[in-house]
């Protein structure tokens, strides 16, 4: 909108959250509260945004600065009052805005939504207002400013808990803290405003009575869903509003399209993206910038964040982060998916396998017990159970190619850096020290030797060497086609 301010207040201190983090800046739904504020007032599409900061502004306005560069950020050294961070605010700018709307909302309101926020300017604008109040009915009104309406429901005030009178404080209506105002009245009111009251502060809010002084029109809007103004003060009413807007974010996804077997266990950040059809198994969490593609199964026990799953994959009790899995692959159970780990369509990482740096190939498969870091798996391949892509040297990191269609024994070693060519093959428990070409089968292991008899004549009288000597006996017959066994030749011993 081309004559819309908004000013969002964030000066104050949030002692109660006991925290070395500012108040606005912890998070719910993987946004910081300020963030999901921001979000909403900035989709309003404002002409000029000031965010008013003080208390541990180091760490609060490069925050804002991140998400909206083009934020104006106004310093409140003190924090004298809601009513002195506005007059801050405007003077922030080069000039006060003198037409239009400015719009008031607080830092910590994480559930406020920019639909709510249109309904009220619009109303505002409507009623021609000179101030109008997003007010909210609650059943503990306490600590907030009441709404004085007289007989005939007129506005006429906003009076603080503190300044209250026993009667005042019975009223459930309650100023949210959203303000909405005719630009050239705030910027004339704002000068007027004293801090003759209980608190010694400059109350925004006297700017009601001043416009009802001047005869000016004065609305209060209150908002059926109260939770949106609701502010996080400490961690249970962080963690109250968390799990109501996880709620609500999980809600808009199963209507959207989304199966969510048990909602309670499911937790969506806000910036997720999902398909139709997506099926959410019960202890989930997609966090951060994840998206998940049609028909893909998530869950159960799963938590990934920052990744992006193909259609009709399949996830299960798996930890990842910004990893890329392909269409139809299959993951997990048990799998720990690093940064950098990209499955191809069709493929699969399997039971108890991590991955950091990887990509594996349409079709590969790395199905059991694994570690691959820094590589490239070609597509097609198999790696055989509890290979490690040793790829630290100690020192540095290597990396490991492996090519196309290549299937690699049990137990391998891939020191890195090697590479492994198209179609070739290793065997069980190989070391692969050297490049393997493509078609070669690669062999690092010696020759078994089977000294034979020996449990016979070095475990006699165990459960091991009775074994041994019930299973000779039966097998009498054949005893003599299978050679001498051991004798008692001592060079024979030590190398056993
Ligand atoms: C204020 C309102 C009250 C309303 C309540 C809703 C005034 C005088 N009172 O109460 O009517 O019901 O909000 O939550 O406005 N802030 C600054 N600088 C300051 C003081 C506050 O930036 O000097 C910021 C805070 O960081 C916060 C917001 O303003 O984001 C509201 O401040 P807070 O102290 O919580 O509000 P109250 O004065 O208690
Ligand atoms: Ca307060």
């Amino acid at each position: 909108m081309t004559d819309l301010t908004v000013i969002v207040l964030a000066a104050g201190g949030g002692t109660r959250m006991k925290s070395k983090t500012p108040k606005v800046l912890h998070r719910i739904a993987g946004r910081s509260m300020i963030e999901h504020v921001l979000t909403a007032v900035g989709a309003l599409d404002p002409v000029r945004l000031i965010t008013v900061v003080g208390h541990q502004r180091e760490l609060v306005a490069p925050h804002v600065s991140q998400l909206r560069p083009d934020a104006v950020l106004a310093v409140q050294e003190e924090q004298l009052g809601t009513g002195h961070a506005v007059r801050i605010a405007l003077e922030a700018l080069a000039g006060a805005p003198t037409d239009g709307v400015v719009l008031v909302a607080n830092g910590d309101t994480p559930l406020l939504e920019a639909a709510t926020l249109r309904e009220f300017a619009a109303a505002h604008r409507a009623a021609r207002a000179a101030v109008s109040i997003l007010s909210g009915i609650v059943e503990k009104p306490a600590g907030y400013g009441r709404i004085v309406r007289d007989d005939a429901g007129v506005v006429q005030a906003i009076v603080e808990e503190k300044d209250a009178t026993d009667d005042q404080r019975a009223i459930t209506e309650i100023n949210s803290g959203i303000l909405a105002f005719d630009a050239a009245f705030l910027a004339d009111a704002i000068a007027r405003i004293g801090n003759d009251n209980a608190k010694g502060e400059y109350y925004l809010t006297d700017a009601i009575g001043l416009a009802r002084d001047a005869d000016l029109v004065v609305t209060a809007h209150p908002i059926d869903d109260a939770l949106q103004t609701e502010g996080a003060n400490d961690r249970a009413q962080l963690a109250d509003l968390g799990r109501e807007l996880n709620r609500r974010i999980v809600t808009r996804w199963m209507r959207d399209g989304v199966t969510v077997m048990d909602p309670a266990t499911t937790w969506i950040d806000a910036d997720v993206v999902l398909a139709p059809d997506v099926t959410i198994l019960p202890g989930v969490q997609l966090l951060g910038a994840t998206v998940v593609a049609e028909d893909a199964v998530i869950g159960p026990d799963t938590t990934l964040e920052d990744c992006e799953i193909g259609a009709g994959a399949r996830v299960v009790r798996t930890h990842g982060q910004l990893a890329v899995i392909g269409a139809g692959a299959s993951v997990g159970p048990f799998a720990y998916l690093r940064p950098g780990t990209l499955l191809g369509a069709d493929g699969k990482i399997g039971a108890f396998v991590e991955t950091k740096n990887a990509r594996i190939g349409d079709g590969a498969k790395v199905p059991h017990l694994s570690y691959v870091g820094d590589a490239e798996i070609g597509e097609g391949t198999n790696i055989g159970a509890g290979t490690i892509f040793a790829n630290y040297d100690g020192v540095a990191k290597h990396r490991t190619v492996v090519g196309r269609h290549a299937k690699t024994g049990s137990n391998n070693t891939f020191v890195a850096p090697v590479t492994i060519g198209d179609g070739a093959s290793t065997g069980g428990g190989t070391v692969v020290r050297r490049d393997v070409p493509a078609g070669a089968l690669a062999v690092s292991t010696s020759p078994q030797r089977n000294l034979e008899g020996w449990v016979l004549s070095r475990r006699a009288g165990t459960a091991q060497g009775d074994a041994a000597a019930a299973a000779v006996a039966a097998a009498t017959g054949e005893q003599s086609e299978n050679g001498p066994g051991l004798g008692d030749d001592p060079a024979e011993r030590a190398e056993s």
